[in-house]
């Protein structure tokens, strides 16, 4: 429900106010680049005034496959990872405890990505739901983000590139 892939999000049933992809309300903070097989900490927030509670939902896919990407993992009670209803992809989000706000119309969550060993750029989906805490689904606002992650060059490709390097260089009197 991430808004990924052609997935709907949140807003399907939390309708009460348009769509935002403003990334003021919706923050995501996540590497630019990862290094395989690394764990990264990424953290959430959402900030709107008003909020009384909130929830959020994130997936990290490879982009050209739509596969998942590596591996979610909780900190902490706030965060859960749950299989897809309809794919084998694993998504992260909030629980009861993490329905709770960190500040004054502010919710965060932080979690790890143990990124994959394959080197292709991932991309993240998130949809938070900035909640008013009636029970129901309306009157709350949805926000969504999409950020990609790209491989930094693997250890065969940077030893490729040096051998070229020395080949065809003049500088280098020794051989590989
Ligand atoms: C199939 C419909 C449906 C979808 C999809 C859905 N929700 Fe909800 N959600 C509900 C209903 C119904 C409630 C109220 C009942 C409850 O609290 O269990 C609710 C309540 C909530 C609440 C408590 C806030 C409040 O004001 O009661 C949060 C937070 C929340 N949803 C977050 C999300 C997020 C984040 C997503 C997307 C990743 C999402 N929901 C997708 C139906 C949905």
């Amino acid at each position: 429900m991430t808004g990924g892939f052609g997935e709907a999000t949140c807003h399907k049933c939390h309708f009460g106010s348009p769509l935002s992809e403003s990334s003021e309300s919706l923050k995501v903070d996540a590497p630019p680049r990862f290094e395989a097989g690394k764990t990264y900490v990424i953290t959430v927030r959402l900030v709107r005034a008003g909020t009384k509670n909130s929830g959020f939902q994130l997936s990290a896919r490879f982009k050209d496959t739509g596969h998942q990407a590596g591996g979610l993992r909780p900190m902490d009670g706030r965060t859960a990872v749950v299989p897809g209803e309809s794919n084998p992809v694993r998504y992260i989000q909030h629980t009861r405890e993490g329905i709770e706000l960190t500040g004054t119309g502010e919710a965060e969550w932080r979690f790890q990505w143990e990124a994959p060993r394959r080197g292709a750029p991932v991309v993240m989906h998130v949809a938070a739901n900035a909640g008013n805490r009636d029970d129901s689904e309306f009157g709350d606002s949805i926000h969504t983000r999409e950020l990609t992650i790209s491989p930094l060059p693997d250890k065969t490709e940077v030893k490729f590139y040096c051998s070229r390097q020395m080949t065809g260089g003049a500088v280098h009197s020794h051989s590989h």
